[in-house]
C-alpha cells in the first residue's frame, strides 16, 4: 500500500522539504575548487544542526555497513552514496552530486543535485542538463489517475532520446516518516503500468543518468556506487506531493 498523507502530515512534509532544500542549496553554494568532500559533508551537518534537522543518511543501515556520513557526496564516476574524504579535494572539471535527506519534526525531506566545476566539456553539460530536465519530465507525470509507470517511462524515454542511459540498479521511492516508503520508483519502465497515483502521495523522484553504459558497481567500502565504465554520471532528486492539480515540489526553494 502506498501511504496517502493527511493534511497534517502534508504540512510537516512541506517543512521537511523546505529544510532539506535549504541545506542542499547552502552546500551547493560551498562547492568550489580546494574544498574536500569531508569538509563539505561536515558543513552539511552544521547546516542541519542550525536548522534543527538531523541526517536521515547518517548511520543508515543496508546489509553490514551503516552509512558514515551526513550527506552523500559523489564525484565524477561516483553516482550515489559517495563517502566524504579529506583526501578527495574538489578541482576544476569535477562533477559533484550532493544528496541531502533529513528528518525534520518527524518527517523526511530528500533532494539531490549535480553541479559542475567549470570548465567542463559540452557532453558533461548535456549530461547534467538532461538529468535535471528528466526529473521535471518525470514530475509532470505525477498526477492523480496516471500510473507509476508513466513517471518511469517518461524519464527513460527522455534520457534515451538524449543519447544517455538510465541506471537500473537504484530507484526513487515513496517518502514520509521514513526515508524509504512504498513504492519503488524506477527511472525506466512502461507507461500505463503499476499502481495508480493518488493525491496525497509523497514521492522522491530521482533520475540517475550515465554518460556511457547504464551499468554500475559497488566499491569495496560497501557504499560508493560508481559507473562500471568509470564515465561520468549525474543525479537530481526532488520530494514531491501529488495533488488534484499540478504536483507540488516540496524541495523547491522559493527565493
Ligand atoms: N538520500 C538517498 C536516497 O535518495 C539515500 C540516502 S543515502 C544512505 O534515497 F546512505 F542513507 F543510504
Ligand atoms: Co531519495
Amino acid at each position: 500500500m502506498i501511504p496517502i498523507k493527511t493534511d497534517a502530515e502534508i504540512k510537516c512534509m512541506r517543512e521537511a522539504g523546505r529544510v532539506a532544500a535549504t541545506i542542499l542549496d547552502k552546500m551547493v553554494a560551498a562547492v568550489a575548487p580546494g574544498i574536500s568532500t569531508y569538509e563539505l559533508d561536515q558543513l552539511g551537518a552544521r547546516f542541519m544542526e542550525e536548522l534543527g534537522a538531523t541526517s536521515a543518511s547518517y548511520n543508515y543501515k543496508s546489509g553490514k555497513h551503516s552509512y558514515p556520513c551526513y550527506t552523500c557526496i559523489s564525484v565524477n564516476e561516483e553516482l550515489v552514496h559517495g563517502i566524504g574524504s579529506l583526501k578527495k579535494i574538489l578541482k576544476q572539471g569535477d562533477i559533484v552530486s550532493i544528496d541531502v535527506a533529513v528528518f525534520y519534526n518527524g518527517f523526511v525531506g530528500d533532494n539531490a543535485r549535480t553541479v559542475v566545476l567549470e570548465p567542463v566539456p559540452a557532453n558533461i553539460l548535456h549530461l547534467v542538463k538532461t538529468t535535471e530536465e528528466a526529473l521535471y519530465v518525470g514530475i509532470a507525470q505525477a498526477c492523480p489517475g496516471n500510473k507509476l509507470g508513466d513517471i518511469s517511462s517518461a524519464i527513460q524515454q527522455f534520457v534515451e532520446k538524449n543519447k544517455l542511459s538510465v541506471v537500473r540498479d537504484f530507484v526513487g521511492h515513496g517518502v514520509g516518516r521514513d526515508m524509504h516508503e512504498e513504492p519503488q520508483i524506477p527511472n525506466f519502465g512502461k507507461p500505463k503500468t503499476g499502481p495508480i497515483l493518488k493525491a496525497g502521495m509523497t514521492l522522491a523522484i530521482e533520475p540517475m543518468v550515465n554518460l556511457g553504459s547504464h551499468k554500475v558497481e559497488l566499491l569495496s567500502d560497501g557504499w560508493t556506487v560508481v559507473t562500471a565504465d568509470r564515465k561520468p554520471c549525474a543525479h537530481f532528486e526532488h520530494t514531491i506531493l501529488i495533488t488534484e492539480k499540478k504536483p507540488e515540489i516540496l524541495t523547491f526553494l522559493k527565493k
